[in-house]
């Protein structure tokens, strides 16, 4: 079994989950080659990054549904995916103007496909496993996020996408 490797880091809550220093610094480090940042928000990432986001004021390069998305894409695939979609449904209607996010299983059903083997899949949220073995990822590292008080923690999982799991 592969060790995981464990980040620990105490930063405020944004809206925009990466417009703090630490958590932003964080995610650019982890990201390969070309990255499909697919919940893209606000923040820029120095990163070489394809942005996608629903809402139209968003700073992207495409404005569509996230699954609609992958669907239709007809290009290259990427070395890394990026995923922070609104945590909750209520998250979703209190935070991002009531856009929410597409079918979750759906998304990670779809991701593989244009996803290079050796890629990574990056998602926010409250989860440490979300592509999964039977998808033939592994969990290679976890970011503990903690914005104190009784805020709940942000929990960033890096997946590794391997052939012949
Ligand atoms: C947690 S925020 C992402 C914040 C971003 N990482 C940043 O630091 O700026 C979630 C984003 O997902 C977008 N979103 C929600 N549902 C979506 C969908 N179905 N497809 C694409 N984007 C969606 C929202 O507009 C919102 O900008």
């Amino acid at each position: 079994m592969r060790p995981i490797i464990f980040t620990h880091i105490k930063c405020p809550l944004h809206r925009y989950t990466f417009r703090g220093k630490a958590l932003r610094e964080w995610v650019e480090q982890q990201c390969e080659g070309r990255v499909l940042n697919l919940f893209a928000g606000k923040t820029l990432l120095q990163v070489d990054e394809v942005r996608n986001d629903l809402d139209p004021d968003a700073p992207a390069d495409y404005h569509r549904d996230a699954l609609e998305f992958l669907r239709s894409w007809p290009g290259e695939k990427f070395n890394t995916m990026l995923l922070d979609p609104p945590y909750s449904y209520r998250k979703s209607m209190e935070l991002y103007k009531g856009i929410r996010c597409s079918p979750f299983r759906r998304l990670k059903d779809t991701i593989p496909s244009h996803l290079e083997i050796g890629g990574k899949v990056i998602t926010f949220g409250y989860h440490s496993v979300v592509m999964g073995k039977n998808r033939a990822f592994v969990v290679e590292k976890i970011g503990i996020f903690s914005h104190g008080g009784t805020i709940h923690d942000t929990i960033a999982s890096v997946e590794r996408y391997r052939s012949g799991l």
